[in-house]
């Protein structure tokens, strides 16, 4: 049976396999930036024939889409569970890639335990530095000199550039990212370390964002870069608002990232631009529009789009060490559930069944138009 189930895998990898004349996107961008996915469970247990072999040729850095959040990895005060997260590492080490930890300190898929005290009540500020210390050590330790960056901090900012009121802000206080950055660098001082979040290049939020990172950065913390998520839309924000984001970061001397690209083209189904997990909106009769497939023009819009994109990144190549795209194939993004569930959603570069898009062609387009 297990023959069996083995052979049926290897002949959907063989039938979905990249023709080998498919040019990789890791090869073209070689001395611009490095070019990666963000895995799932499947992909980095080798149980996705699809995904799999598009992984292996296109990409030198990987992200865990969430082996390495809190709740994954630590999901009782005194329970570690390594067994995922060994996985991923393992196979981007196997793959020789650049390898991810995504992410420390964030407020979403993270217990509520972890702010409370054996009875429920909040932790002050001594214990929950200690409880945050823990995880860090532990964590960042386990794979020291392996993880090659962190996402240290995620999230930290509202919309109007202020802090986020999470836990973790009003438990310890402004200084828990200074706390957490200090943690991580002792735990591994050879990793990269990194703020990311989403929305930075809207104006007020970029403004508090890059603010933070000034006070941090003169304060003499150790963070190295930033990660914008870059869950864009089709149409926002524009190229001249991208340039600006990354050369307002650049100008910090922090190294900028795209860590989590993908371009909805679904209708909005909310008002905001918001990449925050906890948003849910109904869907209407309209709002899916694609089940059966992606009109040719919507194709090339997304196409054009991706180039307009990667433009701004090959002109910023200097600032940049990579450019993560949040997911391998259509099938799997989490754009086919949110804000929204259960739509179709067209947001990478392979579609369904793994064969390159049109947007494909136009990013590998980008990384040649002036070399
Ligand atoms: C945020 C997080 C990611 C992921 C995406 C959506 O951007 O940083 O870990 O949860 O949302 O999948």
């Amino acid at each position: 049976m297990r023959k069996l189930r083995a052979l049926v895998v290897l002949a959907a990898a063989v039938a979905h396999s990249q023709p080998t004349s498919t040019p990789s996107l890791k090869d073209a961008y070689k001395g611009l930036f490095r070019i990666g996915a963000a895995l799932n469970t499947a992909q980095f247990e080798g149980r996705d024939p699809i995904a799999g072999p598009i992984i292996e040729a296109q990409f030198n850095t990987i992200s865990p889409e969430n082996a390495l959040k809190w709740q994954s990895i630590q999901p009782g005060p005194e329970t570690y569970d390594f067994d995922q997260a060994d996985q991923y590492v393992a196979f981007g080490e196997k793959h020789k890639m650049f390898i991810l930890g995504h992410c420390l300190v964030w407020h979403s898929q993270t217990p509520a335990w972890v702010f409370q005290d054996a009875q429920g009540n909040p932790l002050t500020r001594e214990a929950l530095l200690d409880r945050m210390h823990d995880h860090i050590k532990t964590v960042v330790g386990r794979y020291k000199g392996r993880i090659g960056g962190w996402d240290v901090v995620n999230e930290a900012l509202n919309e109007d550039g202020t802090m986020r009121q999470s836990p973790w802000y009003r438990i310890i206080g402004g200084d828990f990212i200074a706390k957490a950055f200090q943690f991580a660098h002792d735990a591994d001082p050879g990793a990269q370390l990194y703020y990311n979040d989403y929305s930075l290049e809207n104006q007020a939020k970029r403004k508090g964002a890059v603010e933070l990172m000034r006070r941090l950065r003169a304060a003499g913390v150790p963070i190295t870069g930033i990660g914008l998520q870059g869950h864009v839309k089709i149409d926002s924000p524009d190229a001249g608002q991208e340039a600006a984001t990354i050369e307002a970061f650049a100008a910090l001397g922090l190294r900028v990232n795209i860590s989590e690209l993908d371009v909805d083209v679904l209708p909005r189904t909310t008002r905001s631009d918001s990449a925050d997990v906890s948003t849910t909106a109904a869907g209407t009769a309209q709002s899916n529009p694609y089940t059966n497939g992606l009109p040719e023009e919507r194709q090339q819009a997304l196409a054009k789009r991706y180039a307009e994109l990667f433009r701004v990144f090959v002109q910023h190549h200097n600032s940049m060490d990579r450019v993560t795209l949040w997911g391998a194939t259509d099938g799997t993004s989490w754009l086919n559930n949110f804000p929204t569930r259960g739509r179709t959603n067209y947001p990478l570069l392979f579609d369904r069944e793994g064969k390159p898009k049109p947007a494909f062609f136009a990013v590998l387009r980008e990384a040649t138009r002036n070399r």
